[in-house]
């Protein structure tokens, strides 16, 4: 099955594969979050998590997809597929309403692989019919706060006491985003 939603080379060549999640990427995504900084950690999850138990990595992604949606990039390395960077949100109750989350490994951080996550959450909620998302970030998290900013996000309210800030985006509707689909479509052929 081809499941692909992007497919592109990375700065040093190697080609990266968007896909949505499956159960059975459940060992190799904990492998990669075992690695992960703790400052990445500290920027996705803000707080120190010194070990992701198999529990915890269950509870990444097993998700309700009716209200979840949950993208990963892989590398492939002697036919396996390594996980390198993910990329959710989560709807909330009748609100029409989403809340997107990020995290890139380390190694392959800086290289535009969030921009293109999060524009594809971005398609993916308009097309879900979803008038807004949102992100929790933390008030010192600069890389993230320059791709929002450069994706449209706004600021809500400034820092809370808590470190964090939330951002915000109103998205277009669904036959918007089709039509903007078609296009790009036919522009590539
Ligand atoms: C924040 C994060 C998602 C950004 O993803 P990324 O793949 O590293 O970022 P991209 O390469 O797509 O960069 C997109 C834009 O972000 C900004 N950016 C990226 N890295 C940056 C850095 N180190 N300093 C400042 N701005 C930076 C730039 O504006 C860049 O645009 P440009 O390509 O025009 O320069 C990623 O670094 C990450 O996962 N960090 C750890 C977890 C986290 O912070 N998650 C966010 C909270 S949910």
């Amino acid at each position: 099955m081809n499941d692909t939603i992007d497919r592109w080379q990375a700065a040093d060549g190697t080609w990266l594969d968007m896909r949505q999640m499956r159960p059975d990427d459940e060992a190799r995504v904990k492998q990669a979050l075992n690695m992960l900084s703790a400052n990445a950690r500290r920027n996705r999850f803000f707080g120190s998590i010194a070990e992701f138990s198999d529990d915890a990595v269950h509870r990444l992604v097993a998700i309700d997809p009716h209200k979840e949606y949950l993208l990963v990039v892989v590398r492939c390395e002697d036919g396996v597929e390594v996980p390198i960077a993910g990329g959710r949100f989560v709807e909330h109750d009748e609100q029409a309403e989403c809340s997107f989350s990020l995290l890139i490994g380390d190694a392959w951080q800086g290289q535009g692989i969030g921009r293109r996550l999060l524009k594809a959450l971005l398609r993916e909620a308009s097309l879900r019919g979803l008038r807004t998302m949102r992100g929790d970030v933390l008030a010192d998290n600069r890389p993230m706060l320059q791709l929002a900013r450069s994706l449209h996000f706004a600021l809500v309210d400034g820092e809370q006491g808590d470190g964090v800030v939330q951002l915000v985006r109103e998205l277009p509707g669904a036959a918007s985003t089709r039509w903007r689909s078609v296009v790009r479509k036919v522009l590539r052929k």
